[in-house]
């Protein structure tokens, strides 16, 4: 345990075993914060694109919030964006596009989850320039169960610990624009937003230095 939110729910390490449950949660608040299920006709792809990368290429900063009951959420980070969108399209989108096929160019025969495997075969690494001074990214959702809680704000408190301490100057989260939730609550606990015109919503934060943290 690294963090004990109370009532049950705790932060602790993701191992390889929670590979299933980082893509069934991120399936859960997939569409918008909620639940992406009725919308997608294979499960996993959504979890292989936003969540188990991170743990398998940077696991130091992948969190499970576990609860009686189970994975209730993720905690997910990475300390050098520019770094980890390399590692990803070295490491990880080569052998994703093998296993997926891509369903072309034309949106309007998409069906299902063809969006996510155009994704697959078209991703965009590029940091836009607005990001510049928060060069660490996260990630969070949490199931149901898990929210109002306070996890969410002292989750990401310790994530922003934990990117300060190995001397990250700043953290930002992109955010669907529909997500009027999420919006609120990375306002509440000192996010500011930042639009990018040509694509979509961040959210970010200037983390203070601060000692490194051992473990
Ligand atoms: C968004 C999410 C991470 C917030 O976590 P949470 O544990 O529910 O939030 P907390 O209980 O820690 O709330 C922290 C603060 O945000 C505020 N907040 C949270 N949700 C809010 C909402 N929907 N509207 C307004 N304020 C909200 C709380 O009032 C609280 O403010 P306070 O500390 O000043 O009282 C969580 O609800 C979630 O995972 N939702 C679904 C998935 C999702 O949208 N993830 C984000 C994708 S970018």
């Amino acid at each position: 345990m690294i963090v004990d939110f109370g009532g049950g729910f705790f932060l602790r390490r993701a191992t390889a075993a929670d590979r299933a449950a980082l893509a069934a949660i991120c399936l859960k608040t997939g569409d918008a914060g909620k639940d992406a299920s009725g919308r997608e006709d294979d499960p996993e792809l959504l979890g292989l694109l936003y969540t188990v990368p991170y743990q398998v290429l940077e696991p130091e900063l992948a969190f499970i919030v576990d609860s009686p009951s189970g994975a209730a959420g993720y905690l997910l980070g990475a300390a050098d964006t520019a770094a980890f969108n390399a590692s990803l399209a070295s490491n990880w989108y080569p052998d994703l596009q093998r296993r997926v096929t891509d369903p072309g160019p034309d949106s309007s025969r998409w069906r299902g989850s063809d969006w996510a495997r155009h994704r697959i075969h078209h991703p965009d690494f590029a940091v836009p320039p607005a990001l510049a001074a928060y060069p660490s990214h996260g990630h969070i959702d949490l199931l149901p169960q898990a929210r109002g809680k306070g996890i969410g704000r002292r989750a990401m408190e310790f994530l922003d610990q934990r990117l300060a301490a190995s001397g990250s100057t700043g953290i930002h989260l992109e955010v669907t624009p529909q997500n009027d939730d999420a919006l609120r609550f990375y306002k509440a606990i000192g996010f500011e937003v930042v639009q990018v015109p040509t694509c979509c919503v961040y959210v970010a934060k200037r983390l203070a230095q601060a000692p490194a943290i051992a473990g």
